[in-house]
């Protein structure tokens, strides 16, 4: 890599480093405590991951012809006067040594490369401080077959994801709280990754405790890899404690009444499996009992599962994971996609081979710390009686 190459490089990657710690929202008044150290390790600890996707979106930029076209436009009109300007007259003679031209073409394509990667952290600020905070609700009317007349108009929340840890801190998340509540869910079923760090249980608990389903002890959840790889022991309890019932290879029924209960003659099932990377999901195990003739949904934080075979119904499973790849570029979609699938469950309702699946974006966000053209997501499925498994967009809140 040439010198000026590399220094612009430097600026770029130092500048959005130094841009990031003091954007950070404040979620309470002694942010300059505890609560700033966390979040300056968190920018810190994600600091390659940020290197990387604001050096891959400036070089994008600068290849794009016209991202070409528009680095140029900065060099010529703003940034080589600028420096003209502040090397003086002796400098801008128009008659130049081959030495002087060499100096200027590579002073350019230092500009041009710094412009780029500016561009690059600019936009890396924008998911950083902006887009990831924008929570979204999708909202569809979900037909399920052999859904008894008393469960139609029953409204579900879904949310996946919450990855409570340095970087998605309470006050990012509680936006979504507030959204999902304003739904009037019936359920509200999460399908995991609540933590990137054990340290954070306890603020998902917090939050999972201000959920408001309209069904008694409605908050049901499935853990996700995160989850186990940060001491489920912990999570058990913290989350137990909000008062969340834990679907692990586990189904519980809702009854015509709108009650949940153990079994009954006529309602739905809502299942939960263990996570397909961290844990056992045993479909025959948690499925075969349950009778042939009743729909049910299923928690499973990864959509892989819907290409598992197992021969069990499964209506809809309900999946995170994913994060909707977090950023999607031009052309190219989503490049970074935790899943055997390609793009295939990237977000949204996917009919599998073995089950349909419908998958959230989920609401913070792990690895990269930024959303491009992903936001976060709340998802509200209203329910209907239909001959098969079908999602309409709709507007319901
Ligand atoms: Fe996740």
């Amino acid at each position: 890599m040439s010198r000026p190459r590399a220094l612009a490089y430097f600026w770029a990657t130092l500048g959005l480093l130094l841009t990031y710690t003091p954007l950070l929202p404040t979620n309470n008044r002694l942010a300059l405590g505890a609560e700033l150290v966390l979040k300056t390790a968190g920018v810190v600890l994600n600091g390659p991951g940020l290197m990387a996707i604001s050096g891959t979106l400036g070089y994008l930029v600068v290849c794009s012809l016209p991202g070409r076209l528009a680095a140029w436009l900065v060099t010529l009109l703003l940034l080589e006067p600028i420096l003209r300007w502040i090397e003086g007259p002796r400098n801008q003679s128009p008659l130049c040594e081959p030495a002087e031209l060499e100096r200027r073409l590579t002073r350019r394509t230092f500009l041009v490369t710094g412009s780029g990667l500016a561009a690059g952290a600019l936009l890396s600020s924008y998911g950083f401080c902006v887009e990831r905070r924008k929570v979204q609700l999708e909202q569809y009317l979900l037909s399920l077959p052999d859904l008894p007349p008393e469960l139609e108009g029953l409204r579900l929340v879904v949310m996946a994801d919450w990855h409570c840890g340095p970087i998605n801190r309470p006050g990012d998340l509680h936006p979504a709280v507030v959204l999902a509540n304003r739904c009037r869910p019936d359920l509200v079923l999460m399908p995991g990754d609540f933590v990137s760090s054990v340290a954070h249980f306890g603020e998902a608990a917090q939050l999972a405790s201000q959920l408001r389903p309209r069904v008694p002890g409605g908050v049901l959840l499935g853990w996700g890899n995160h989850d186990h790889w940060n001491d489920l022991d912990v999570g058990n309890q913290e989350m137990s404690r909000a008062g969340c019932q834990i679907l692990t290879n586990r189904a519980v029924f809702l009854n015509h009444r709108r009650e949940l209960d153990r079994s009954g003659k006529s309602g739905l099932w809502l299942c939960g499996l263990d996570d397909l990377w961290a844990g056992s999901p045993d479909l025959i195990k948690t499925l075969s009992p349950l009778p042939q003739q009743q729909p049910r949904l299923v928690l499973s934080h990864n959509p892989d599962l819907a290409e598992e075979r197992s021969g069990a119904r499964v209506d809809l499973l309900l999946s995170g994971h994913t994060h909707g790849g977090q950023v999607r570029l031009p052309a190219l979609g989503s490049p970074v996609l935790p899943s055997r699938y390609g793009q295939k469950y990237t977000s949204g309702f996917v009919q599998g081979p073995s089950y349909p699946v419908y998958v959230t974006r989920g609401v913070g966000v792990g690895g990269i710390p930024i959303r491009l053209g992903v936001p976060p997501e709340v998802t509200l499925f209203e329910l209907r009686q239909g001959p098969g498994t079908a999602v309409q967009r709709t507007r319901l809140v």
